[in-house]
């Protein structure tokens, strides 16, 4: 389902074209010219339309520039997209993309296979069309660009594989096993923890969010390491692999908002298909990644609100609210994390609907203790992958929100404001490293297709850290 990547030295009218800019291919018939011309020159600067020409041999789109004031990258994603739609009411198969900038050409690319994206394993009667292959300019792209692309298109399509599996399917054990199967293309390692290790370890967190489940849980470590590793202290990425959230106890107010919660493991995918694109792609890194896997559902064991219970780091937290488990599972996640001298730790989790009600479907709220350098860099790697985030603070005065009573915490806050910072700050207390926070509640998982990207899991995160870990190296 993902198109092959090929380059080409000549156009072949076989395939279709579609030009992004100037001097057009010498092959290109003199009738469509004049044409293709006024397409490519719009008389509104940033004009987004993609006229489809065609004689007895050609199928040729022009795809006008964006305006320059624009975010170069996206705009040529969202392009592709645009183009695609073209494509499959033609039925066009294969493309071959003419440029002169190998950039403009890649990210053309990545939106046209972005859009290619579904998910249909579970459907008698499949979409016939599918685009087969995108051909890129031998010239401008590089065989690099060509193979990295490839192998970060895999890892964002065994995300959102992950994330639009159903929860019946796809159990923690489950997850985990998918997770090993993975590594043995990627060639990095992974060991799964069941349950009774984890009981062993004490981490009071996934066990306490277990209780009320049939399934077991895991917790899953994938390492890759490089031989030509440049950080001495690992890169660790921890995600929320909360396989299914109904609530627990504290069910969920409404049917609508439990039906997509088989998507509440979208950090445990993006982590998972950061650390296999890296791995595709040969970064000379060393990153750890740690996955808390677990549904959250009801049963005669499960645990309540108001009760007391005791993490992997020795902390005592008392529920206040069984749908805040997310946290719960993430806390000894990072508190394990300690063990590794991490150079720094980021977490991904669909950790709070406050966080999709301040920022909607289209950007994650961070927020951490890493140094001003690393979490500029973070910003940047999340401007060059198109997935964006917002910075969030950690002020001291929201601590009080989480003081309990009886216990050295509450899982939730007390006044229910701010609830994306609350989850940061009860994160927070389990680091001693510089750490980052990233809430993808809200992009993680859309209700209707977005630009380049498909209705359901859209991965997101694993492009945005595989750009981090990429820059990491310079
Ligand atoms: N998995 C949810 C958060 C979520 C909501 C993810 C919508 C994706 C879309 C999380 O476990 C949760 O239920 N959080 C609660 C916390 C509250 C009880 C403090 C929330 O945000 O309502
Ligand atoms: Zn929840
Ligand atoms: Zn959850």
């Amino acid at each position: 389902m993902i198109p092959t990547l090929k380059s080409y030295k000549k156009l072949n009218p076989k395939s279709a074209v579609c030009i992004l800019d100037e001097p057009l291919p010498a092959d290109i018939p003199d009738g469509l010219r004049p044409a293709l011309k006024r397409s490519l020159h719009p008389k509104a600067e940033g004009e987004t339309s993609i006229n489809l020409f065609h004689d007895g041999q050609w199928h040729i789109l022009a795809v006008p520039p964006p305006k320059a004031s624009e975010d170069r990258a996206e705009q040529y994603r969202l392009a592709g997209a645009r183009a695609y739609a073209e494509l499959k009411k033609y039925k066009l198969r294969k493309v071959q993309i003419h440029t002169g900038n190998g950039d403009d050409a890649l990210a053309f690319a990545e939106g046209l296979a972005s859009r290619n994206y579904r998910f249909e394993s579970y459907k008698s009667k499949k979409d016939s069309f599918s685009l087969d292959e995108i051909s890129l300019p031998e010239k401008t792209v590089g065989k690099d660009g060509l193979t990295q692309l490839s192998g970060l298109l895999e890892a964002v399509m065994y995300a959102r594989d992950l994330v639009n599996e159903p929860a019946n399917i796809l159990t923690a054990v489950e997850l985990s096993k998918r997770i090993t199967e993975a590594s043995k293309k990627g060639h990095y390692k992974v060991e799964v923890f069941g349950k009774a290790k984890i009981k062993s370890l004490k981490m009071g967190g996934i066990l306490s969010v277990n209780q009320g489940s049939k399934a077991d849980p895991t917790f899953t470590v994938i390492e890759y390491k490089s031989k030509k590793a440049l950080n001495d202290k690992p890169i660790v990425l921890v995600g929320k692999g909360v396989v299914y959230d109904s609530g627990g106890l504290s069910l969920k107010p409404t049917a609508n908002s439990m039906d997509i919660m088989k998507s509440d493991m979208g950090g445990a995918a993006a982590v998972a298909g950061a650390i296999h694109a890296a791995a595709l792609n040969g970064l000379p890194i060393h990153v750890i990644g740690l996955i808390p896997a677990t549904d959250n559902c009801i049963g005669p064991e499960a645990y309540g609100p108001g009760d007391v219970i005791t993490l992997y780091d020795g902390t005592r937290v008392e529920v206040m609210n069984t749908d805040a488990e997310g946290r719960l599972v993430l806390a000894d996640a990072l508190s394990y994390a300690k063990k590794y001298d991490p150079k720094i730790v980021i977490d991904l989790a669909t950790l709070t609907g406050a966080s999709m009600r301040a920022l909607g479907y289209f950007a994650a709220a961070t927020m951490g203790t890493a140094d001003e350098n690393t979490q500029q860099d973070l910003m940047d790697a999340a401007n060059t992958s198109g997935e964006r985030l917002v910075s969030f603070p950690l002020w001291g005065v929201y601590d009080d929100e989480l003081k309990s009573d009886i216990a050295d915490m509450r899982n939730i806050g007390k006044s229910s404001l701010a609830g994306a910072i609350v989850a940061g700050k009860f994160l927070q207390h389990f680091t001693d490293y510089p750490w980052m926070h990233i809430d993808i509640a809200g992009p993680s998982f859309i209700p209707d297709a977005l630009g380049y990207l498909p209705k359901g899991a859209t991965g997101f995160g694993t492009k945005l850290i595989y750009q981090f870990l990429k820059g990491q190296n310079q």
